[in-house]
Parts: C-alpha cells; sequence; structure tokens
C-alpha cells in the first residue's frame, strides 16, 4: 500500500505553507478589526502594521527554498493524491504570481493606489472625473505591466481575471455575457413596463434593535454557526475568515429594513462556505475557497433565489408581522413577496435587483477590457459609460459620483473582479436545478423552514471540494454541463413569468 505522506518535501511544503496561511489569517483579523472596533485615530498605525505584515508574507511567499520545494514535489507529483496535488499547484500558483512581478512594480502600484483612493474620494464628492482620471491612467498602465509580467494566454485582461477567477478567459466571458445580454435585455424592458408593484409600506420605521433579532434569527437558522463566528457593524456588509472563525457584518438603517435583511442572508451564503470547508485539511490551500464567482454563487443561492422566493417568505413573514405589527399588519404575504422582488433599471450596481444587476457588471466588464487593450482612452470613459447605461438599462447618470465614479474598485487597483459578481449569479442558477434534480421537493423544505438539506446538499458538493478543481470544472463536476447563462435567464424567466402571470 502507498502511503500518502511518503513524500517528505510535501510535508515541508505544506508546513511552510501554514505558516503563510496564518498570517493571512492575521491579515484578516486587522482588517475585521479596521472596519468594526478599531478608534477612528488608530488608521495610521495600523496601515503600518499592515504594511509590515504585508512585507512579511511577500518574504515568505517568494523564498528560493519554497520554489526549490516546490518543484521537487512536482517531480514526485505521481506519489500525491489529489488533494495533496491541488496543494502543490495552488502554492505553485502563488508563488509563480509573487515571484513574477518585480518588487519595485509592485511598490510603485501599491503607492499609486494609496493616492489613487484619496483622489477618487474627493472627484466623486467634487463630481470632478479630471480628478481622478490621471491616477486612474497611471494604475491601468502599471497593472498592465504587471499582467505582462504574469503572463496570459490571448490578452492582458486574462492575467487579471485569471486572479479572482482561476482558469476563466476574457473571451469566454465576453461569449457568456453576449447571449446574456442579448437575452436579458427584453426581459428587463418587459419587467420595467408594468406597473410597479405597491411598496410604500417599506417606508415605514423600522428600529434597529427590532431589525437586528430577525436578522440573527435568519443567519442562525440556515445553519450560520455562532460559536465559529459573529456578526456585528460595519459600513460595507462583508465576510471574512475561514473554518472556526468566519464573521459576517451588515448594516442597520432604520428606513431600510430590506437592506440588513438581504444583506444579512448574503454575507449567510458566504459564510456558510468558509465554514463548510473539510477540517481535515485546515491551513492548507485546498480547504480554502475556490473563487469569487463560486463564493458569490453561494451568496446568491441563499440571498436571491432562497430568500426573495415566495417559499422562503411564507415562511418568515408571519414572524416578520408579530416583530413588526404596525408597520405589517395590513401588508398581505403576497404583497411582500411583490415589494422585494421590485424590479427597476437603476444607477447604481449595489442597489440593483436580480433581474438588472448583470448589466452593470457587463457594461464594466467591456469597458475595463476595451481600456486593458488600449481601445479607449480614459478621459472617453465617462461619456462611454453613459452611452452604454443608455443601452443596455435605458438610462442615464445625472453626474459621475452616480456613473463611473460609483464604485471604490478602481481607486484599489482592482480590475478584472466584476465579472465574478455576474459569474456568481450564473453559477448559482446552474447549480439550483441541479439542487432541483436531486432534491425536488427543495422550495416546499424552504417553506416549511428546513434548510438543511440545501445547506448540506452544499456542503457535500462545494464547500468541502474547497479547491480540489478550478471553478468552470467545478461547475462542470457538479451540474455536468459547463458555465452557461441558459439556466439563470430560465430562473428569471420561470421566476418573474409566475409572480407577474405573463409569459417571456
Ligand atoms: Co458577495
Amino acid at each position: 500500500m502507498m502511503k500518502k505522506t511518503g513524500v517528505r518535501e510535501y510535508n515541508d511544503l505544506i508546513n511552510k505553507y501554514s505558516e503563510i496561511f496564518d498570517l493571512d489569517m492575521i491579515d484578516g483579523c486587522l482588517n475585521w478589526d479596521q472596519e468594526v472596533m478599531m478608534p477612528p485615530a488608530a488608521t495610521e498605525s495600523r496601515a503600518h502594521q499592515l504594511a509590515t505584515l504585508a512585507g512579511i508574507i511577500h518574504d515568505k511567499i517568494t523564498k528560493k527554498r519554497l520554489g526549490t520545494l516546490v518543484e521537487r514535489v512536482m517531480k514526485k507529483k505521481e506519489k500525491l493524491d489529489d488533494y495533496q496535488r491541488a496543494n502543490v499547484r495552488e502554492i505553485k500558483r502563488r508563488y509563480d504570481r509573487a515571484t513574477k512581478v518585480p518588487r519595485e512594480l509592485v511598490t510603485e502600484f501599491s503607492k499609486t493606489k494609496t493616492l489613487a483612493f484619496e483622489a477618487w474620494q474627493k472627484a466623486k464628492k467634487e463630481k470632478k472625473f479630471e480628478i481622478f482620471s490621471p491616477l486612474l491612467e497611471k494604475l491601468v498602465d502599471l497593472d498592465r505591466k504587471i499582467a505582462e509580467h504574469v503572463g496570459y494566454d490571448k490578452e492582458p485582461y486574462d492575467a487579471l481575471l485569471d486572479e479572482f477567477e482561476p482558469g476563466m478567459t476574457a473571451g469566454e466571458v465576453e461569449t457568456i455575457f453576449n447571449t446574456l445580454k442579448e437575452k436579458q435585455v427584453p426581459i428587463i424592458k418587459k419587467l420595467s413596463s408594468l406597473a410597479a408593484p405597491e411598496s410604500s409600506f417599506l417606508n415605514a420605521i423600522f428600529t434597529e434593535d427590532k431589525q437586528r433579532i430577525i436578522c440573527e434569527q435568519i443567519a442562525k437558522d440556515l445553519g450560520y454557526d455562532f460559536t465559529r463566528g459573529r456578526l456585528d457593524v460595519s459600513a460595507h456588509p462583508f465576510t471574512i475568515g475561514c473554518h472556526d472563525d468566519v464573521r459576517i457584518t451588515t448594516r442597520y438603517n432604520e428606513k431600510m429594513l430590506l437592506s440588513s435583511l438581504f444583506s444579512v442572508i448574503h454575507e449567510t451564503g458566504h459564510a456558510l462556505y468558509e465554514q463548510g470547508l473539510d477540517p481535515k485539511y485546515k491551513r492548507q490551500p485546498v480547504a480554502m475557497s475556490i473563487s469569487l464567482g463560486i463564493h458569490e454563487s453561494q451568496s446568491r443561492m441563499w440571498e436571491n433565489i432562497v430568500g426573495r422566493s415566495k417559499e422562503f417568505w411564507a415562511y418568515y413573514y408571519p414572524k416578520l408581522q408579530a416583530i413588526f405589527p404596525e408597520q405589517l399588519k395590513d401588508v398581505p404575504l403576497e404583497k411582500f413577496v411583490k415589494a422585494v422582488n421590485l424590479v427597476k433599471p437603476s444607477l447604481i450596481r449595489v442597489e440593483a435587483d436580480e433581474v438588472t444587476y448583470n448589466m452593470h457588471i457587463i457594461i464594466r466588464f467591456e469597458i475595463e477590457r476595451l481600456l486593458f487593450s488600449n481601445k479607449v482612452e480614459v478621459k472617453d470613459l465617462p461619456a462611454l459609460w453613459n452611452s452604454k447605461y443608455k443601452e443596455y438599462l435605458g438610462i442615464e447618470p445625472g453626474d459621475v459620483s452616480e456613473g463611473i465614479l460609483q464604485d471604490v474598485h478602481w481607486s484599489m487597483g482592482i480590475f478584472g473582479y466584476f465579472p465574478t459578481y455576474a459569474l456568481g449569479n450564473l453559477y448559482a442558477a446552474q447549480i439550483y436545478y441541479k439542487v432541483l434534480e436531486d432534491m425536488p421537493s427543495l422550495m416546499m423544505d424552504i417553506q416549511a423552514g428546513n434548510f438543511q438539506k440545501l445547506r448540506e446538499w452544499l456542503r457535500k458538493n462545494i464547500h468541502l471540494k474547497g479547491r480540489l478543481y478550478q471553478p468552470k470544472e467545478l461547475i462542470e463536476v457538479v451540474t455536468g454541463k459547463k458555465p452557461s447563462p441558459e439556466y439563470f435567464l430560465k430562473y428569471l424567466r420561470d421566476k418573474y413569468g409566475r409572480l407577474y402571470n405573463i409569459s417571456f
């Protein structure tokens, strides 16, 4: 019998990597603290701490010895099992990325980001793109150089995308998005031509303490383990950590009940993924989430497919009414369900409904790709942005703060990230139809408040697989089909067809 742990160099490699993993987690804790707990005057000290830590992590991951170990283990690959091979592949991937880019370039990029973030804040506030544009130009230029060092298949954008959605190329995304665009725009047009459902009851005051009660209850019911996590407040909701320490945040606004409700369900979806990773391989890359797209598929599954369904609210609405009797006593379930599924083209991505959401992503993807292949100049972006909003969503921003400057990503030097938001929606729908095949009673279980079956299905098929497969392989292994936009389109037609009693 072959001894799985027989490769000494492999064990060495994993031990070395586990220390880097620990440092990554410390970085996560410091970031969580900064967003949730830290006193405001500590900003500068924290920046130093994070920079020092980033330096230590960089030194460790680029150590020659680590590269030599990877090389040696690669030569004995046939002695490793699939999980061990995935570990080596992931460590090699990170080592390669970190060693290929010259240090001066990394430092310059990092300095430019700090300046760009400040400029973006000012530009957004004063509604002047030209305050931000010179730095955006520089960031794109530097990131293009980074892409050249990292290497790519066909175009620089591939290298950027690969960081967030390994194995996916810009060409593949384009094919998926083109189908989506062609078929989703008519659905949006049809839905937005209908009379908007009555939702003025949502303008009532829903006190924070009561919102907190229902949010914590839902997170717990869906299976979020509070002994391995916590729910706090931050300016923007997020999830951080993995395995035994997975923290989520939300924000409460007395005038926006739905905002906390759905952000908690969304973040719980992310958290279930992280808490559901395989404890056998703790502190190893194979027991980490594989990509942002797959991550978003988990949050969107719970937030939209489950959380905005009629069945979900058939279970929760009476509980919500009991918590807010005055505000909701005259609002029947059906009216509430329609209100949480309001479809209306809007300018701001983070507030978009599930039907129009992907359009925001497609616009951003098309613009980023033109930028990185030198087919458009930075100065022309606001006009290009506006014309695409007009074409895909039928609306135009009044100024740059609600247009090209709305999102923080670019000012942080993050390019190639946006497509993962839409891929998450598509993966979620594709996974959902597979779950339905395996468990035809899914929505009845949800109506009975039984979320365990879905959670366990996702754990077995997605969470426990960690980084065993590349994202698109994982989708194929799980659903039997390559990633496709058709499932999401079917989901929209089915759901909104029933909700409004129309056909597409
Ligand atoms: Co998310």
